[in-house]
């Protein structure tokens, strides 16, 4: 096996011998694990020629544009610009259902907003930047395309990751994917040797185009997106009041644009269906559905129902990966 640190001072290497002395670097990050490690280790490489920029899509968690901004500025000190793109990302997505259309235009529209950054930034320092930092994983590499060799086929090219490939040619940003060799339980290794804290790097994975493959059908209609927080929020905080959250790969609920009948106090009532998922997983490729005590999901369940307007029951998905994917779309 490798060891981590050795890791780490051949990618500072690599990137510093990238990277020109006077050029600009710029990334995107999430508030994962992934873009988090990948930017504190070019920032590690070439100090203030890195300008990150955190993209609010309006498809984000539970106030998470403020939590995590609130964790770069206080436990990083990386410096990040943060641009509200909500309506943006929202106007394209309406009436949209394709599963792969919806992740087409999300990582179209990411594009847009690093475009636009990318000139801001000219303007400001007088010389384009020349790269963009991606927290791509190995497994990110091998289920868009896989590399000859590895055994496996087209057919594991599941889905289109928006990390992956589809920059436009006209961006002319060289990439830097210092983690494209490495599994995530590496790359939080590795973000301990950078000292990133132990909070973020225990932290879920959460994809790309966010809560908008967990709300299936048009991501603007039913007030899906704010019902999904809600519930999402509910879940995972009961999940962490309970000390299981360590022992999850990635828990999330998905909007399903279903309705049912319910009853609550004397009302007959017709609203939402929520489904939630949990998984155990090494690293995404396949992962085993969470077994979860009955008294923790009556008591999670009871108080989505109590809590949630327009949710009147919730299903577990007890699939695992394959068939399933960990997502539901
Ligand atoms: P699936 O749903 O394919 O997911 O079993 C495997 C892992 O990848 C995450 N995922 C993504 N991550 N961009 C990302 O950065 C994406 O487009 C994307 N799609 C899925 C998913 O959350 C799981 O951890």
């Amino acid at each position: 096996g490798w060891k981590m640190e050795d890791v780490m001072d051949e990618e500072i290497k690599v990137i510093n011998n990238m990277v020109g002395s006077d050029d600009h670097v710029i990334c995107a990050l999430s508030g994962g694990v992934d873009s988090t490690v990948a930017a504190t280790l070019v920032h590690r490489a070439i100090g203030d020629r890195l300008h990150c920029i955190f993209v609010d899509n309006g498809l984000l968690r539970y106030k998470e544009r403020e939590r995590v901004m609130e964790t770069f500025e206080r436990d990083l000190h990386l410096p990040v610009t943060c641009v509200d793109a909500t309506e943006q990302f929202l106007s394209k997505l309406k009436g949209v259902v394709d599963p792969e259309l919806k992740r087409k235009i999300i990582g179209k529209e990411f594009i847009c907003v690093f475009d636009a950054f990318a000139k801001e930034l000219e303007n400001n320092l007088g010389k384009k930047p020349a790269f963009l930092v991606q927290g791509t994983l190995y497994p990110d590499v091998i289920e868009s395309c896989p590399p000859p060799g590895t055994g496996r086929t087209h057919s594991h090219t599941i889905k289109s990751h928006h990390n992956v490939g589809g920059l436009p040619k006209d961006m002319k940003l060289k990439l830097i994917e210092p983690l494209k060799l490495l599994f995530k339980d590496e790359v939080r290794q590795l973000g301990r040797i950078l000292t990133v804290p132990y909070s973020f790097l225990k932290r879920h994975p959460f994809p790309g185009p966010g809560l908008a493959v967990r709300v299936l059908g048009d991501v603007t209609e039913n007030n899906a997106l704010d019902t999904l927080r809600q519930v999402d929020e509910i879940f995972i905080q009961s999940i962490k009041d309970a000390g299981i959250y360590d022992s999850i790969w990635q828990a999330f609920a998905v909007f399903l644009p279903v309705k049912s009948v319910g009853v609550q106090g004397d009302q007959r009532t017709h609203s939402h269906v929520v489904a939630l998922r949990a998984v155990t997983s090494q690293d995404g490729m396949t992962a085993d559905w969470y077994h979860f005590e009955r008294e923790f999901l009556d008591d999670v369940v009871q108080k989505i129902c109590n809590n949630v307007r327009g949710v009147n029951r919730v299903a577990l998905d007890i699939t695992s990966k394959p068939p399933s994917t960990i997502e539901w779309e």
